[in-house]
C-alpha cells in the first residue's frame, strides 16, 4: 500500500470567508505576547495573502516608544519568531501599517488620544471603520479597558463598521471573576462581538479532532463506553516557570491549563455530533459535556486528582531549580506545577469511561496529545496467554510538537514462528501536507476578522468550566495542604500520579 503522497497546499486554497479591511488595536502591544505571537501572526497572514489589503495595527502600551522604536521590536520578535522568515521587501510594506501609543488603561485621556488616532490611521489609509480591540493585557485591566471604550463611544453595538473585541485568557482566577469579567464585557459589547481566546482551539490538531470523528465513518459507530476502555489527555511543558512566576504563583496548573485548554479538548472528545457547523451549534454540542462532567467535591478530591511541584532535578541537559526556589516564587509556595485528574463525563455515550487529564512543567519534553485507548480484545487466540497480553488499539492525536495522529495496532512479525508486535500507522502534517501548519494565532486573527466564533469560548462555557474548576480549588484549599508531592524536573510527574492511574490498572502513556 502506497503511503499518503504529499499534497501541497496553496495558501489561496485556505481563504475560507473573504475578511474586510480592518484595524487592529491591541492593548498590550508593547508586552510579550505581541511581539512573541501577534505581529508575527499577521505578519504570515499578510505573507500568505490571507490579510486584508488594507489594514492598520495600533498597539497600546505604557512605555514611551515612537512608532521606529514599536517597529524595531516588532521586527525582532518576527526576526525571532515568524513561521516564515522576514522579507525584508515584504516587512518594509508591512511595517509602515504598525503604530503606537503610549498610555495607561485606567487613564480616561488615552481613550480620548485612541479614538483621534484610530480615526486619523483610518483617514489616512481609507479604512471603513472596523476595528478590533485586543485585550492582551492582564486581567486586572480589562474592566478598566472596556469602561474606557465604552466612554469613549470606541464600544459600539453594530454590525457594519463591526467591532468586536478579542479577550485574553485568563478570563478570571475562579467562577466569581470570570463572571464579573463576563459581567464587564457583556455589558459594554454583545455576545456576538466577543471572542474569548483559547489559542488551542486554533491549532491544526484540535481542529482535526470534530473531523477525524465526523467525516470518517470508521470512527463513530465505536465511539462510547462499549468500545473505548479510557481516553488520555496530556499537555506537558518542558519549560520551568522562567520569568512568569508572578503570573504562575496566582493560578497554578488547574487553572492555567485545565480550565481553558484541556477542557475544551475534553469537549471536542466527548460531544455529541453537531446538526450543523454553525458556531453556535458546536458551541452548544461542547457546553452539554461540560454540563455532564461529574464534578469532584469535598474529599473526592484525594480519589480523583493529584497536584504536585516540581524539585530540583535535570530536564535534557539543563539543570533546574525546584519551584520553590525559582525566582519570584514563595520559599512556602503551595501553588501546583502538575495536575493530574480522573473525570467522568456522565451520559449515556461515555458511561463509566474515565478521562484520565495530566499537565505538568518542568516534564521531560513539551507534548500535548488526546489519546484514546479501545477496549482489551478477548482473551483468546493471539490474546491467550495472560502472561503476555496484546496491547490495545490507541488512537493518538499529537497537538504538539509534530502535529499528527497515529493508530497504534498490533501485527504479525515476518517469521516462521507466531509472533504479534504492535505498530502505529502514522502521518504527520507536515509531511502529507507539505509544509508545516499555520501557527495557532494565525487562524485565530483570520477568524475574528471573518467574524467566526467557532473556535473561541463562549460565555456560558467559560462559566460552566470555572464552575467545576472552582469546586476542585475549594477542595484542594480545605485540604489546607502545607507541601505538595514533589516530582524532580525531567521526570514525568509524582509517583501519586502514576497511582492515580495504576489503581485501575492502567499506565499512562509514555512522554
Ligand atoms: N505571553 C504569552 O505567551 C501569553 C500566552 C497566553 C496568554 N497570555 C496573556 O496575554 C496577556 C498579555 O501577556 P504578555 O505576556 O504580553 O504580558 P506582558 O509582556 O507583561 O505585557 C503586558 C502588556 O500590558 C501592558 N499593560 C499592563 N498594564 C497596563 C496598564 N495599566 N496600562 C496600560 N498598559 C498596561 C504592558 O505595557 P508596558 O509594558 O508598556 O507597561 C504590556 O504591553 C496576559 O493576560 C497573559 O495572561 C500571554
Amino acid at each position: 500500500m502506497p503511503a499518503t503522497p504529499r499534497i501541497d497546499i496553496t495558501p489561496a486554497q485556505e481563504a475560507l470567508a473573504p475578511v474586510e479591511p480592518c484595524t487592529l488595536i491591541i492593548f498590550g502591544g508593547s508586552g510579550d505576547l505581541a511581539r512573541r505571537r501577534l505581529i508575527p501572526a499577521l505578519y504570515n497572514l499578510m505573507l500568505d495573502g490571507l490579510l486584508p489589503a488594507n489594514f492598520a495595527v495600533l498597539g497600546l502600551g505604557r512605555k514611551s516608544m515612537t512608532n521606529e522604536d514599536f517597529r524595531a521590536t516588532l521586527r525582532e520578535g518576527v526576526l525571532t519568531h515568524s513561521r516564515q522568515p522576514l522579507k525584508e521587501d515584504r516587512w518594509s510594506v508591512f511595517t509602515e501599517r504598525l503604530f503606537y501609543l503610549a498610555g495607561g488603561n485606567e487613564d480616561r485621556q488615552t481613550y480620548a488620544a485612541l479614538k483621534a488616532r484610530v480615526e486619523d490611521i483610518e483617514r489616512q489609509f481609507g479604512l471603513p471603520g472596523n476595528r478590533i480591540f485586543y485585550l492582551s493585557i492582564p486581567p486586572s485591566s480589562f474592566t478598566a479597558v472596556c469602561e474606557g471604550l465604552e466612554h469613549s463611544e470606541l464600544a459600539v453595538r453594530r454590525a457594519r463598521p463591526y467591532a468586536r473585541i478579542i479577550v485574553e485568557k485568563p478570563v478570571g482566577r475562579d467562577l466569581a471573576s470570570a463572571q464579573q469579567i463576563n459581567a464587564v464585557t457583556g455589558r459594554v459589547f454583545d455576545e456576538s462581538q466577543i471572542f474569548r481566546i483559547d489559542h488551542y482551539l486554533g491549532k491544526e490538531t484540535v481542529q482535526n479532532l470534530m473531523v477525524v470523528r465526523f467525516a470518517n465513518s470508521i470512527f463513530e459507530p465505536i465511539w462510547n463506553h462499549k468500545y473505548i476502555d479510557h481516553v488520555q489527555i496530556t499537555v506537558s511543558e518542558a519549560e520551568g516557570v522562567g520569568t512568569r512566576a508572578t503570573y504562575y504563583e496566582e493560578a497554578g496548573a488547574l487553572r492555567d491549563m485545565v480550565q481553558n485548554h484541556m477542557l475544551q479538548l475534553l469537549c471536542l472528545v466527548a460531544m455529541e455530533p453537531p446538526y450543523s457547523l454553525d458556531p453556535d451549534v458546536v458551541r452548544n454540542a461542547k457546553m452539554e459535556v461540560l454540563r455532564c462532567l461529574r464534578p469532584i467535591t469535598g474529599k473526592d478530591v484525594e480519589m480523583f486528582s493529584v497536584r504536585a511541584q516540581y524539585a530540583a532535578g535535570v530536564v535534557g541537559e539543563n539543570p533546574v531549580p525546584g519551584y520553590r526556589r525559582e525566582v519570584g516564587v514563595k520559599p512556602d509556595s503551595t501553588t501546583e506545577t502538575y495536575v493530574a485528574l480522573k473525570c467522568f463525563v456522565e451520559n449515556w455515550r461515555w458511561s463509566g469511561v474515565p478521562f484520565y487529564l495530566r499537565t505538568g512543567k518542568a516534564l521531560p519534553q513539551r507534548a500535548s496529545e488526546v489519546a484514546v485507548q479501545f477496549k482489551d480484545i478477548p482473551q483468546i487466540l493471539f490474546n491467550a496467554m495472560p502472561q503476555h497480553p496484546q496491547p490495545a488499539n490507541v488512537l493518538a492525536l499529537r497537538i504538539q510538537p509534530e502535529e499528527g495522529l497515529s493508530l497504534r495496532i498490533v501485527s504479525r512479525v515476518p517469521g516462521t514462528r507466531e509472533q504479534t508486535h504492535p505498530v502505529e500507522m502514522a502521518f504527520k502534517y507536515a509531511e502529507v501536507f507539505g509544509r508545516p501548519s499555520p501557527e495557532a494565532y494565525e487562524r485565530l486573527l483570520l477568524d475574528v476578522m471573518a467574524g467566526d466564533a467557532s473556535r473561541f469560548m463562549r460565555r456560558d462555557a467559560v462559566e460552566a468550566s470555572w464552575a467545576w474548576i472552582t469546586k476542585i480549588l475549594e477542595a484542594w484549599q480545605q485540604q489546607g495542604t502545607r507541601w505538595l508531592p514533589e516530582y524532580p524536573a525531567g521526570a514525568c510527574g509524582p509517583v501519586e500520579a502514576d497511582r492515580l492511574i495504576q489503581q485501575d490498572g492502567r499506565t499512562w502513556r509514555p512522554l
